[in-house]
């Protein structure tokens, strides 16, 4: 069994994607078990996203972030980190597979609906980044 964490990113909240996109995953077998909708802070956008802080896209992806409210959420499965990496589709909704959430709901490279985490080291990070032991059921 395996814990990844999801954000449904602001250009989908705020187009009221929060439930079809959940939806999404729930019909993929992965399992909902913490959630929460946040408005993050510009500390805790640039904390979630250091790795990236030296790349020409920071700075909007940030702001980008901080835009709007996101729903947070851990997803536990077998496999549920490459089963959402697979359901998410690529990071370009240009080169997503048909039927993938960023194909039919991303907007761009940056506004790109979802984010969910590529490896157990950063789904370790990122869970435990966003909620405590407490916040986790199951
Ligand atoms: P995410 O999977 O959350 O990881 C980093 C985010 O940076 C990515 O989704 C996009 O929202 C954003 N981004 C913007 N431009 C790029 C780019 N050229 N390559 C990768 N990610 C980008």
């Amino acid at each position: 069994m395996e814990r990844t964490l999801s954000i449904i990113k602001p250009d989908a909240v705020s187009r009221n994607l929060a439930g079809a996109i959940l939806k999404m995953i729930q019909d993929a077998g992965l399992k909902v078990v913490a959630m929460k909708m946040i408005q993050l802070s510009k500390a805790e956008a640039e904390g979630f996203y250091a790795v990236h802080k030296e790349r020409p896209f920071f700075g909007s992806l940030v702001d980008f972030m901080i835009s709007g409210p996101v729903v947070v959420s851990i997803l536990e499965g077998d496999d549920a980190i490459a089963r959402y990496r697979k359901l998410m589709g690529a990071t370009n909704p240009a080169n997503a597979e048909e039927g993938t959430i960023r194909k039919i709901h991303a907007l761009d490279i940056e506004k790109n609906s979802v984010h969910g985490s590529d490896a157990p080291e950063t789904a370790a990070f990122e869970t435990s980044y966003f909620f405590s032991k407490l916040e986790m059921v199951g």
